[in-house]
Parts: structure tokens; sequence; C-alpha cells
């Protein structure tokens, strides 16, 4: 995705023309970027030959998904809607783990009659449930335990998990009583230790101090786990900067605290798979001045994209077309939507804008549609899949008349 004559091209496909044909706000993704995500993904694990487990919460697109299965990655689910995405997919079900500390006793049942390869189980009752089920159906069924490793992921606190005080998982007492119980379970095979301690993690630190509870942990009730589930995380920049996650580190670590128990490593990627390849485009509707600053009021909104509103994330905001004239009033980039909150960034230097101008917001592919709403009855944008100069609607606009 780049300029080309002062024009913003996803590909080869200048991204205005996609506005007038689509409309807007509509997101849209670069095939190429994917790729490269997930080719960098698997080269920079090489040495673990791990199994990729999309997460399929950070992007549901049912076509995306469809790409990224065709690079042999699994899918990470949370809800029985995404284990059903990831089957119409066409991923595995021995690819597929279910996470999630509130798994109902239908998400489970179906879970596991579709034979996935591991429900990642949080909770004593949650063990219980899978168990009985398991009894009633006269069959042994794989589970992985989820550990809180009480490591600090050092990430936006919302978006935190691996800490005691998070709901996520079970403490180590739990866990080796679970270690136990299991053991002696006939429906139950326990085989593998989960975790994830939040998303948007940038350094080292945090996932080092995770691997070292990990393997004292392991060491300390000596069982054999087929899988070490590491969960997801990797941060990415939403800066204009070429900061990189240190993959090399991570990989390091890992060897250094888990390679000795041969355990096939598991990994739940989902930012750092399609966060930089989506962008939402957007069209200035009004321009209001007051004494300090221009609100400028675009067509996208907090329920087409939540995560300024829901965590304080800034997302870069880019016109569609540059020009070389600035502004020296504030600009603050506001939706439609009657909230506060409604707000994507204020910015002091940007260049002139006039109502009607085209915007981008970057890297919106990872929990941009996935977590838009239809707050205040607006139906949900398009979306576009661009390879080359191919244009792909990946999904429909919604309907009006689909919500009301
Ligand atoms: N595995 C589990 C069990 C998870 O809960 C998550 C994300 C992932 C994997 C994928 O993590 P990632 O690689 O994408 O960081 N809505 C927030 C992010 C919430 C993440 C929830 N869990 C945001 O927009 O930043």
């Amino acid at each position: 995705m780049k300029y080309i004559n002062n024009n913003f091209f996803v590909e080869k496909v200048n991204s205005k023309k996609l506005a007038k044909k689509f409309d807007t706000p509509l997101y849209c993704y670069s095939y190429e970027k994917l790729k490269k995500n997930i080719n960098n993904f698997i080269l920079n694990f090489s040495k673990l030959s791990p199994l990729i487990c999309f997460a399929i919460k950070s992007n549901s697109n049912l076509n995306i998904i469809r790409e990224i299965k065709k690079f042999g990655l699994g899918a990470d689910v949370v809800s029985k809607g995404e284990l059903m995405q990831a089957i119409k997919a066409g991923i595995s079900p021995n690819k597929i783990v279910f996470s999630g500390v509130g798994k109902t006793y239908t998400e489970l049942k179906y879970a596991i009659d579709k034979k996935i390869l591991l429900i990642n189980s949080e909770s004593k009752s949650e063990v219980k449930q899978i168990e009985k089920i398991a009894k009633s159906k006269k069959k042994i069924v794989d589970i992985g335990i989820r550990l809180n490793p009480n490591t600090d992921a050092k990430t936006l606190s919302k978006i935190s998990t691996g800490k005691k005080g998070d709901k996520f998982g079970v403490d180590e007492k739990a866990f080796i009583e679970l270690v136990s119980y299991t053991k002696k379970s006939k429906y139950i095979n326990l085989r593998c230790l989960s975790v994830h301690i939040g998303s948007q993690i940038f350094k080292n630190k945090p996932y080092e101090r995770m691997l070292k509870v990990i393997d004292r942990i392991i060491s300390k009730v000596d069982f054999k786990f087929d899988f070490i589930d590491l969960g997801g995380g990797i941060g990415i920049s939403y800066k204009n900067d070429n900061k990189k996650f240190n993959y090399a580190n991570y990989q390091k670590s890992i060897i250094k605290h888990l390679g000795k128990y041969n355990s096939k490593i598991i990994f739940e990627p989902g930012r750092s798979i399609v966060a930089n390849t989506g962008i939402l485009i957007s069209k200035i509707i009004y321009i209001k001045k007051n004494q300090s600053k221009n609100f400028i009021i675009l067509d996208a909104g907090m329920n087409d994209l939540m995560r300024p509103a829901l965590y304080g994330a800034k997302h870069r905001i880019i016109p569609i077309n540059k020009t070389n004239k600035f502004s020296n009033t504030t600009y603050e980039f506001v939706g439609p939507i009657c909230e506060s909150t409604d707000k994507f960034s204020s910015i002091k230097k940007f260049q002139k804008l006039k109502e009607k101008d085209l915007l981008i917001i970057c890297d919106v592919g990872a929990y941009g549609f996935s977590l838009s709403s239809n707050y205040n009855l607006r139906s949900k944008p398009a979306e576009i899949l661009i390879k080359g100069s191919r244009i792909i609607v990946a999904k429909k606009r919604q309907k009006l008349s689909d919500i009301i």
C-alpha cells in the first residue's frame, strides 16, 4: 500500500476508485500484505515448526480466513460461531483450538462432535462439563488447560490477560490440581498447556517471564504435554516507523525454556497476521469549526472501528490524495455517532481538508470489522480484498433492511 503520484494505492488499485465504486466507509485489505505477514511468521519461527492457529476473533471474514487457510494455518476460535466459520473456510478441525472462559454446553458439545484438536479449558467446572459430555458420548476428548502465569504483559491494561486478577486461565495451584484430576479421568486426555498473556506485546521481556513460569510449572508437575500453546499477542507498530517485534529473541527464549520438553508449539496470532493488511476508507461529511479546532466529521464512526473509543487506541489517518498545503488549525477527527468517545484522533499539522475529501484510517485489519457493531442502527461497511489489480468483494455492505 503506497502513494503513487500522490494517490493512495492498494496494490494496483487506486483507493479513490474503490470509494467511488463501493461507497464509504469501506474496509479494504491487501492480499500481498497478508501473504507477506504469514510467510514472515512461518519463517521467523522456522526452528520451532509450530502449528499456527490464526485467531479468528481478530478478523472473521470468511474470504480472508479462506486465504489464510491456504498457507496451512489452523484456527483459534472462541465461540461456536467462530468454529463454524473456521470449518466453513475449510480449516481442518484437527488444526483448531478452542479458547475462552465461558464455553457453553452447546458450544462444547459442538466442538467435541467436530473432533477439534484441543479444547483449551479455563476452569475446573469446564473440565467437568467436558468430561460429562465425553462420557455421554463415550468419547475421549483432548484438552488443554490454560494457565494464568501471573505475568504482566506490559501492554494496554484493557488487553492484558495474564495477571492474577484477570479472569483468564487458572492459577498455578489450580493448574497442578487439574493435571492430577485429568490423569485419573477416563474421558479426558490432557495434551496441552496453554497461555495467552495479552495482546499488542512489543517486548520480549513479558514473554520471557511467561516462559520461565511455564518451564518451572512443567518441571514441577512432571507431565508430558504433547503441545504447549503460547497464544498470540505479538504487537505491531501503529506509527509510521519501522519498529518491529524481535521474533528472533522470542524464538530463542522459547527454545531456551521449552526446547527440552519436545512439545509441539502452537501459536495463536491475530494482530501480527492481519492488522496492517487493512485500511478503512472514509469520507468527510462536514467540517465544523470552533475557536480552537476544526472537527472533521467522518462517515466512519466508532461502530465501524471501535478500538479508539474502547481502548484509546491510535490509528494513523492519512489523506487519499496528498497535497502540499497544510492547515494551521488542529483537526479533530470524529465520527457521526452520538457519543463523545466517538473520536479517532487529534492532529496538529494535517494537510488542508475540505468536505467530501476522502481519508484513510490505517492498520485496521485486526479487531476492526470484527469489533464493529450496528450501534445507532448503522449498517456495517463492505469489505474488499485486493489481489494485484483484482477487486474481490469479501463481504457486501450490510443493508439497512437486514437490520430493520
Ligand atoms: N489467543 C487468545 C486466547 C486470545 O484471547 C487472543 C486475543 C489471541 C490469541 C490473539 O491475540 P493477538 O495475536 O491478536 O494479539 N480487541 C483488542 C485485542 C483483544 C485481544 C483478545 N484476545 C484490540 O483491538 O486491541
